[in-house]
Order: structure tokens, then sequence, then C-alpha cells
């Protein structure tokens, strides 16, 4: 009797345990991973990225989508940072990094501080999560608790990197495909698509929507016609703010100007173009508590893809390279 009592305690137990770990399979991300490991590793990061935006304002932009782009290919894992060599090839030069992300140089500023306070403590998959966050927040968004215990890629790929991250080509089923391959929804989709209210493009990613796309308010699209010629090749990085109103600053404007005909990208007027996220976009335009909380989930929810843990992959000292 008491012993069938105690094991059917031990199958519960187990039972338990089972579903707890396949339901969650980032259970070992926390908030508190380096509470006792590296205490002053907040501070650290946050200074760094407020001095760079305080520098140039952009910047916070560029370190945002460095997350996003890690993210997307095989897991936030850190394996965008890495370098090509001769005989390595990773994710810089593939077409939707190559002459378009930056701030590299900032995330090794970064690396150098926390290893200054916790040597070979944290992870540069974990230090994109927290710039992700800082940059929001320096830029006038929403905050919130990180999740942490990421460890980096000793891969990286190029291929993956082509094939996993959207293109401003895309239309609506194809940027919703692309996030639920990523096991992200819709709405995780379109909340995500608000941090296009801070930095900039470069004509070549937005010149065919200002000159083919019928969608697009007439007089927004001569003012950017003026500094991207229709020729291609022509002019291919001059720059434009995805957010004509306020590309500092990290608000609800992005979704304002998709209601009036202004997104910059033929991918960003996607969402707002007569298909099934019209009505998420208005809500989102004129609700900006509403996208906060929505961009947040959503933050928090890309930043659970993939990610090594445990013994996998290393905590590398130097982002760039493997140890
Ligand atoms: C929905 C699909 C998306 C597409 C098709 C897309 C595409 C692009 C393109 C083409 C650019 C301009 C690149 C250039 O011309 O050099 C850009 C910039 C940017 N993207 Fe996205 N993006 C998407 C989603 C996201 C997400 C989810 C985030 C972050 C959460 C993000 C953050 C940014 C930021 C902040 C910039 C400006 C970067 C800077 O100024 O350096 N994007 N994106
Ligand atoms: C990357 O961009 C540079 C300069 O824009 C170009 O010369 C080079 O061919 C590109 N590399 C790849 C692999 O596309
Ligand atoms: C969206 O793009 C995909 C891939 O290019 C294409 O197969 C599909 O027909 C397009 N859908 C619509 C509604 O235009
Ligand atoms: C640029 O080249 C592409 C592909 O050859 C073509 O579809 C497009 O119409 C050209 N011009 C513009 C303004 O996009």
């Amino acid at each position: 009797m008491a012993t069938s009592y105690s094991s059917s305690i031990f199958l519960l137990v187990v039972g338990y345990l089972l579903v707890v770990s396949i339901g969650n399979s980032n259970a070992q991300l926390t908030t508190n991973f380096y509470s006792s490991s590296c205490p002053n590793l907040y501070s650290t990061v946050r200074s760094v990225v407020q001095s760079a935006i305080r520098k140039e304002a952009r910047m916070g932009a560029s370190l945002l989508r460095l997350f996003f782009h890690d993210c997307f290919v095989n897991g936030c894992d850190g394996s965008l940072l890495l370098d090509d060599t001769s005989s390595f090839t990773g994710e810089k030069m593939a077409i939707p990094n190559n002459g378009s992300v930056r701030g590299f140089e900032v995330i090794d500023q970064i690396k150098s501080a926390v290893e200054r306070v916790c040597p070979g403590i944290v992870s540069c998959a974990d230090v994109l999560a927290i710039t992700a966050r800082d940059s929001v927040v320096s830029l006038g968004g929403p905050t919130w608790n990180v999740k942490l215990g990421r460890r980096d890629a000793r891969t990286a790929s190029q291929s993956a990197a082509n094939n996993n991250i959207p293109q401003p080509t895309f239309n609506l089923s194809a940027l919703i495909t692309s996030f639920q391959n990523q096991g992200l929804s819709t709405t995780d989709m379109v909340a995500l698509s608000g941090a296009h209210t801070i930095g900039q493009a470069r004509c070549t990613s937005f010149r065919s929507r200002i000159y083919n796309d019928k969608n697009i308010d007439s007089s927004f699209a001569k003012t950017r016609q003026a500094n991207c010629p229709s020729t291609n090749n022509t002019g291919d990085n001059n720059l434009a703010p995805l957010d004509l109103q306020t590309p500092t600053c990290f608000d609800n404007k992005y979704y304002k100007n998709l209601v009036n005909q202004k997104g910059l990208l033929h991918s960003d007027q996607q969402l707002f173009s007569g298909g099934g996220t019209n009505a998420l976009v208005q809500t989102y335009g004129s609700n900006p508590n509403r996208f906060n909380a929505d961009f947040v989930a959503a933050m928090i929810k890309m930043g659970d893809i993939k990610p090594l843990t445990g013994s996998n992959g290393e905590i590398r000292k130097n982002c760039r390279k493997l140890n």
C-alpha cells in the first residue's frame, strides 16, 4: 500500500517534469541568470549603449536590428557576429546583411566592458538581447525584463540568413509565413514591425516601392524620389528614415504612417493594404499602450527562439571569433 502510494507520487512528479520540459523548451532562460555571476552586467551594458546613442541616435536602431537578424537565423546564438575568415563563412555577407547591418563596433565595446567586469561569463547572444532592450528604452520605448542564459554558436549559416530574414519585397502572406517559420504569430509580426519606427533604409530597399507601388501617398513618393533616383544602381546607398515623422523616437507613429499610405518599404505598407492586418495596424496607431505591450511580448518570444543552453555552444571571448 505504502509502496504503491509512493510510486504513484513518483510517477506524478516524473510526469509533471516531462510535461514542463516538453511544454517549455526554453525553461533554461531566466531573467536572473547572471545575478550572482555578473551583478554589474546591466549597468555595464547600459552605459555603453547610452554613450553610443548620444554620439549617433540611429545606432539604437542598428543595434535593435542586430538582435532580429541574429534570432531569425538558427536562433538567438550570436552567429551574426562572427567575422568571415579564409576558412569560415559567416552571415555578414548574406544579402539582407551585406552593406546594411551595422553596429558591430559597439557590440565589441560592450563585450569588452562586460569582459572587464566578469571575464568569460556572459555570452555574445545575451549581450545582443540586453543591448536591444536598452536601445529601445534609450529612444523612449517600453522596457522589459530580458531572459538570459543563451550560449554562443560555434557555427553560422549564410544560406539560412538569405532564406530566413524577410525581404522588403515580400507581400503580406510571405511576411506571415516568414514569422510563422520562427514560431511567431501574425500579431507578433505586426508588433515587431513597429521597430521600423526608428532607423534608416537605403534607396535600394525602397526604390521599387516609390516608383512602382500604387498604394503610396503621392507627395510622400515624390519627396522620397528626390533622393532616390529611379535608375537602378544609382544612389543605392542614399538613406531615408523608416518613420518620416520621428526616426529617432520609439513611438507608434510607424502605424499612423501606414494608415496614411506613407510606409517606406513595400513590406511595411503590406501590413495596411486591405489584408487581414489592417485592424491591428489601426489599433496600434491609436493605442500606444497596446503597441508597447504587444511589442514587448513579441520581443521576449523572439528572444526565446532556439537558444543554446547548458553545455551547448560556448561563451565567446571575442564576439567576432570562435574561442
Ligand atoms: C517584417 C519584416 C521585416 C522586413 C522585410 C525588414 C526589412 C528591413 C529593411 C529592408 C531595412 C533597411 C535596410 C537597408 O536598406 O539597409 C530594415 C531596417 C531596419 N529594421 Fe527591419 N525588417 C523587418 C522586420 C524587422 C524587425 C522584426 C525588427 C526588429 C525587431 C527590425 C528592425 C529594423 C531596424 C531598427 C531598422 C533600421 C536599422 C538602421 O537604421 O540601421 N526590422 N528592415
Ligand atoms: C557585399 O557588398 C560589397 C559592397 O557593396 C560588394 O562589393 C560585395 O560583392 C558584396 N558581397 C557579397 C557576397 O554579396
Ligand atoms: C505573395 O508572394 C508569394 C511569393 O512570392 C506568391 O507565391 C504569392 O502568390 C503572393 N500572394 C499574393 C496574395 O500576392
Ligand atoms: C529596377 O530593376 C528591376 C529588376 O530589373 C525592375 O523590376 C525595376 O522596375 C527597375 N526599376 C525600379 C524603379 O524599380
